[in-house]
């Protein structure tokens, strides 16, 4: 069915591909269904994590947005309050550091008193042959994707989710559903992270704390996508093996991640939504073009 077809109402959200603010956006949740609620968000000032955090904050939410990059989160955050009207804290913080962690969650708790939802979004990822990925290079990702997960769900459940509850949302990934190419190191990572969800779902629910993971599919306007070979793989239409045709976007992650922290997903725990257009049942591996874009990247470091 062409785009035509469909009803403007039912149609694929509009994006921008920098991290800039929406200049358009159209309301399709009750905007005030975050009222009042804060949320800590790690790697909130790129990609996918600053579009969530917009978005929250469009819905009546205040947030946290905490990475390694001071001015990045600083910057990501003037942009965001100009935008939605919300107030926004950016903390500096590396998730495989818990005193860091700590420290960024006492600060959110002077300006904030109290967090309500944590997204786990911020990851490291690059494509590397299992066989050429260095011992500190695989244990990197595992520090910042599993670890760093832990580390910043155990602080928030100790300081904040444990006597009020909470809501967490992972940012995992489908790569290790079926093994993916050049990604051992973040397919195992965040198959961790979707296990995790699992556990913590059934320690914690007694506490009134929720836990998905959220796994989005080939995300544009990202690093993610950039790192991968997106573009390239756009321009080589491999998106025609992708039943929705098409690369995702920042909003759609993000309205996706909007719904599993709001009171719509209220009886939703220890599950994992994937978001990717239905990418991982049909994508192949396309192996000459992925070794050719690790190449390639070799190449410029060299
Ligand atoms: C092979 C690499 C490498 C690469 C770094 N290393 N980059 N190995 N290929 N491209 C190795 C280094 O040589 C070193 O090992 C070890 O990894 C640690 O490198 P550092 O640079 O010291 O690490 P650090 O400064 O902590 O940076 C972490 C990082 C970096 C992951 C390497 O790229 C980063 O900060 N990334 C954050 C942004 C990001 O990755 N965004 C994309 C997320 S997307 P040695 O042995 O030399 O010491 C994503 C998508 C998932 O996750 C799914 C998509 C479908
Ligand atoms: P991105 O913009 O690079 O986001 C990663 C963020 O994490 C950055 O803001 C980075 O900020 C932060 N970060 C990295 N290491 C950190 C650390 N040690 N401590 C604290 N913060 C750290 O990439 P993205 O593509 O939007 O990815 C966002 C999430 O979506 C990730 O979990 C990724 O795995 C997932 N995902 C993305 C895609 C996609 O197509 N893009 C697909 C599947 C899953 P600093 O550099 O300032 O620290």
């Amino acid at each position: 069915m062409s785009q035509l077809q469909i009803p403007s109402s039912l149609r694929p959200p509009q994006d921008v591909d920098t991290d800039d603010c929406l200049q358009d956006y159209k309301y399709h949740f009750n905007p005030s269904i975050l009222k009042d609620c804060v949320a800590f968000i790690t790697g909130g000032g790129s990609g996918i994590g600053f579009r969530i955090a917009e978005i929250f904050m469009r819905h009546g939410c205040h947030t946290i947005i905490a990475s390694r990059n001071f001015q990045r989160v600083s910057e990501a955050a003037k942009k965001l309050v100009a935008a939605t009207g919300q107030r926004c804290l950016p903390l500096s913080l590396d998730v495989r550091q818990p005193p860091a962690i700590m420290a960024a969650v006492d600060e959110a708790l002077r300006e904030f008193e109290r967090i309500d939802i944590l997204i786990n979004n911020a990851a490291g990822n690059f494509l590397c042959p299992a066989s050429a990925l260095s011992f500190n290079a695989y244990k990197t990702v595992i520090d910042i994707d599993t670890l760093g997960t832990f580390n910043t769900s155990k602080v928030l459940f100790e300081k904040c989710f444990r006597d009020h509850g909470g809501v967490i949302v992972n940012i995992t990934a489908t790569l290790g559903y079926r093994g993916r190419a050049l990604q051992m190191h973040a397919g195992t990572a965040k198959a961790a992270v979707d296990t995790m969800t699992k556990h913590l779902a059934v320690e914690w629910g007694p506490s009134n704390v929720r836990i998905n993971s959220l796994a989005p599919g080939p995300i544009s306007g990202t690093e993610g996508f950039r790192r991968l070979g997106g573009l390239e793989a756009e321009e080589a239409a491999h998106f025609s093996t992708v039943p929705l045709q098409r690369a995702g976007n920042k909003t759609e992650i993000a309205h996706s991640a909007l719904y599993l922290a709001s009171p719509l997903a209220s009886y939703v725990t220890g599950t994992s939504l994937v978001v990717d257009g239905g990418s991982w049942l049909t994508s192949a591996n396309h192996f000459s073009a992925i070794f050719d874009q690790w190449a390639t990247e070799v190449k410029k470091d060299e």
